[in-house]
């Protein structure tokens, strides 16, 4: 039974092929289709219901990244959904307008199982963003790009083979963008919103424009920016999202890239973990006439507020050697619980030099502080995922407001799946 007015959505996960390029076609997995998944979408306020059924012939999950929720909603490794099972999670979207993203969860599986292709966006819409007349036309000049990189085998295959050197997992030297290779788009606004997603497995993207161009970074995982920040680079690592504006000028081809990154090229394993690599994205193709409707104001949202507020408890967070704190994943195990209704501050460093990053489930955080300095504008506004350059001091404000559970916990992982199944991942319960 529906609650009245709730928003349902049905989904099937399953097999298929795709035909990304000439030849056979691939073995792939999605939802509603053969790869991939649609975009769900639901405003703040608003009753979700999804149907999620498990059409593979093993166990898999759906988890809704960035989502503020009951741990029992959350799709994590303690929600597996059985072959041929439906799983029915409902709950009340309560945050920001945000672009958020779902894909597989499942202990030690969540590498193999998001590389086969179950991945999608969740858009949250909200009346504050509407107010904005930014960019907003879904397909238009609001685009969702959903980012992969793949590696094919002779027969059109994908492959998960880890470079051996290399310590990041599997990655690719094709680039998918919305399950598309070689991609374009067909450009017929001024400005162009893209709600970029790294839904790479491991490859981090250091995203500019083929003529140098300046865009504006206008909101980071959990929403809005307080205000576009522009500039010509955009580092991404996997599982962190980004809307940009971008402004097109009539008749012109850009290529969107992804550039070598200063800060981890040079070593061997930074060459095998494709920190050199430079990739064309997608390229933009400017109609002669553009229709120029949308806007870019000045001020967007509230900044994150939590810098003041007294705080409950502090973590630290060591991650090396797919630990964190010298501790690997297990199932059974709750590393802490925090209290609902209170402010945590938890530091957390990378402390082996090659590139991890830092998610928690349940809660959009603020970074305080990089090393005891203000974040950089990219990191000024909600997070979800924080990339952990190393060495260097992230200290994380995290507000529980409620949704208690003392036996069902959420995770809080480094996004780089293979890291994640290899045990860097830990749980907490809200109390
Ligand atoms: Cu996107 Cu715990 O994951
Ligand atoms: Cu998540
Ligand atoms: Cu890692």
């Amino acid at each position: 039974v529906s609650a009245a007015g709730a928003r349902v959505f049905t989904l099937g996960i399953q097999a298929g092929e795709t035909a990304f390029k000439p030849g056979p076609a691939t073995r792939t997995w999605g939802v509603n289709g053969s790869y991939l998944g649609p975009t769900i979408r639901a405003r703040r306020g608003e009753q979700v219901e999804l149907a999620v059924h498990n059409g593979l012939d093993q166990e898999t999950s759906l988890h809704w990244h960035g989502m503020h929720l009951p741990a029992a909603m959350d799709g994590g490794p303690h929600q597996p959904i059985a072959p041929g099972a439906t799983w029915e999670p409902r709950w009340a979207v309560d945050q920001r307008a945000a672009t958020l993203w779902y894909h597989p969860h499942v202990h030690g599986e969540t590498a193999d199982h998001t590389y086969r292709g179950l991945t999608g966006l969740f858009v949250i819409d909200d009346e504050d963003a509407e107010a904005l007349n930014l960019p907003s036309t879904y397909g238009v000049d609001d685009v969702p790009m959903i980012v992969q990189d793949r590696a094919f085998d002779g027969d059109n295959q994908f492959t998960e083979r880890i470079p051996l050197a290399g310590s990041l997992g599997v990655i690719g030297d094709e680039i998918l963008v919305n399950g598309t290779l070689g991609p374009y788009f067909d450009v017929t606004t001024r400005l162009v919103r893209l709600r970029l997603l790294n839904a790479s497995n491991a490859r981090p993207y250091n995203f500019g424009f083929s003529d140098e161009r300046t865009f504006s970074l206008i909101a980071s995982d959990g929403g809005l920016l307080a205000g576009p920040w522009e500039t010509d680079r955009l580092y991404l690592s996997p599982g962190e999202r980004a809307e940009i504006v971008v402004a097109f000028e009539p008749g012109e081809s850009i290529e969107l890239r992804s550039y070598p990154s200063p800060e981890y090229g040079g070593a061997l394993s930074g060459r095998l973990d494709g920190f050199e690599d430079r990739l064309d994205i997608c390229r933009f193709r400017a109609a002669d006439t553009l229709s120029d409707d949308a806007e870019l104001p000045a001020a967007l949202a509230d900044a994150p507020d939590l810098a003041g507020a007294t705080v409950a408890a502090e973590r630290s967070f060591s991650l090396a050697a797919n630990k964190i704190n010298g501790l690997s994943m297990e199932m059974d195990r709750i590393d802490f619980g925090v209290r609902e209704g209170t402010v945590e501050v938890w530091e957390v460093v990378n402390d082996n030099g090659y590139l991890h990053n830092f998610h928690v489930h349940d809660v959009q955080f603020q970074v305080l502080t990089v090393d005891g300095e203000q974040p950089p504008p990219h990191l000024s506004g909600w997070k979800d995922t924080v990339l952990l350059v190393p060495d260097r001091r992230y200290r994380l404000a995290l507000h529980f407001t409620d949704h208690t559970d003392p036996d069902m916990p959420y995770m809080f992982h480094c996004h780089l799946l293979q890291h994640e199944d290899d045990g860097m991942m830990g749980q907490f319960v809200v109390l």
